[in-house]
């Protein structure tokens, strides 16, 4: 599997606190199946400020403490995005990490605040997609506005946006509604990606295996193998940060 989501990276937001954390969070993941990361951390103006420069200074350690571990696994970096009008400025001046690239377009992470959708979001989202951007919306299914209108997510998957449900939800780690809303997202049909979002190894390891399990039994396996390698891959093939490891055979 492929994850695409996740806050690995140490002491710059709310995810892994030392390399310690940061190696358990990616052994635990190569235990359950995941061979290919990229790390996430937020840029949430403010709360997280981190930048290009902020998330290279962690990652490259972190590389390196891989190799000495002798784990094979690829890595890369991106950020989860926290909406707001600076993102135009940050996208004009080339400072937002991308994901990959999903059919030409620059794919971006894009987290809405979890209380509400702030009004004007899909002009945002619209402005991305005419700079060749393609937003991938985080975990919409833990938005409270969407659990009581889960429509409103119409508008952004009309215009062309992507979601990308959290692994942890399907499970109910983030309690019934997103659970419920999760799930329904699937129904429709409108989900990309399921990535685990991993942040720690006690409260929030990483919980793709146990997520692809039950779409598989679900839905089949093929549909489980789209949202938890194949859509990935092709947007993991396409960051330019990848660092391949390999430990001994
Ligand atoms: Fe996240």
């Amino acid at each position: 599997m492929i994850d695409l989501h996740s806050h690995i990276l140490a002491g710059i937001d709310d995810g892994a606190s030392c390399l310690a954390d940061s190696i358990a969070l990616i052994n635990q993941s190569i235990a359950t199946g995941v061979s290919k990361i990229i790390a996430t951390p937020h840029i949430h103006f403010g709360t997280f400020d981190n930048n290009l420069h902020t998330i290279e200074q962690v990652f490259n350690p972190l590389c390196q403490e891989i190799q000495k571990a002798m784990m094979t696994v690829d890595i890369a970096f991106a950020a989860e995005v926290r909406i707001c009008p600076e993102i135009m400025l940050l996208v004009k001046n080339n400072k937002i990490p991308f994901l990959g690239k999903v059919n030409e377009k620059n794919a971006l992470l894009l987290e809405f605040p979890h209380s509400h959708i702030i009004p004007g979001s899909e002009k945002l989202t619209a402005w991305l997609l005419a700079n060749n951007i393609q937003p991938i919306i985080a975990h919409p299914e833990r938005n409270r506005d969407l659990w009581l209108h889960p429509t409103l997510i119409n508008d952004f998957v009309k215009q062309g946006c992507l979601l990308q449900i959290t692994a942890a939800s399907l499970l109910g780690d983030f309690g019934e509604r997103s659970e419920q809303l999760a799930w329904q997202f699937l129904d429709l049909d409108i989900v990309h990606l399921i990535a685990s979002d991993m942040h720690n190894i006690k409260r929030r390891p990483n919980r793709m295996a146990d997520a692809f399990r039950l779409v598989a039994e679900r839905f089949g396996e093929p549909l489980a193998n789209k949202l938890c390698c194949d859509n990935a891959a092709l947007i993991f093939a396409t960051n330019n940060t990848v660092q391949s490891f390999k430990g001994p055979q």
